[in-house]
């Protein structure tokens, strides 16, 4: 899938399109780079990101420019009935042009296709840019969960989308 990217800054570099393909262990290497450098000390391992991209029912997708360098991931697991959202991020360089949403909107329409009734992830409350994005593409807020995040002790937004809703 192509996704030209809406919204894109003024003065944003060339490569404003990306393509969203699934991960191989080859992007490891990209993966653990841009993991570290998102989460800090709560970022997974390299064996864990390895892991849940060859994991049974996960779906990992990664945004690249035209010239090919991986700017953003994310991952599903599906466990039969729903699909859980297990991360998504994008490069801090190429955020705010469309990517995050891009590689969301491919994984949910995988998911439909594949029978999910609904999304399902976990956020920080106080993470607004993500927050910002799931609500855009239709997640509403089903709970709080106390102390979610440690050792930060931070709480979670559980969200919802239900997949069978047009
Ligand atoms: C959350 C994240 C993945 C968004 O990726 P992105 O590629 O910048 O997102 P997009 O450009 O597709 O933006 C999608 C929407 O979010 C909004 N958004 C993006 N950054 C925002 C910010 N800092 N504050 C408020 N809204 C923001 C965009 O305006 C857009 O909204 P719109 O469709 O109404 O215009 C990115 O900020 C990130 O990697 N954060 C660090 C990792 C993380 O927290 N992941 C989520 C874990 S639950």
């Amino acid at each position: 899938m192509t996704a030209a990217v809406p919204g894109a800054p003024a003065g944003a570099p060339a490569g404003d399109a990306v393509t969203v393909r699934p991960l191989t262990v080859d992007d490891l290497p990209a993966l653990v780079r841009m993991e570290g450098e998102l989460f800090g000390p709560g970022a997974w391992s390299r064996e864990s990101l390895r892991e849940e991209i060859r994991g049974p029912g996960r779906t990992y997708v990664g945004a690249v420019l035209p010239g090919g360098r991986l700017v953003g991931y994310a991952g599903t697991w599906f466990d039969g009935f729903d699909v859980q959202v297990m991360t998504v991020g994008t490069d801090a360089a190429h955020q705010g042009r469309g990517i995050g949403r891009a590689m969301l909107v491919h994984l949910l329409d995988a998911a439909r296709t594949t029978g999910a009734e609904s999304a399902l992830l976990e956020v920080r409350v106080d993470n607004d840019a993500a927050i910002h994005l799931y609500e855009a593409l239709g997640f509403t807020r089903l709970g709080r969960r106390r102390g979610y995040y440690q050792p930060e002790n931070a709480d979670a937004w559980t969200m919802r989308l239900d997949l069978r809703a047009r």
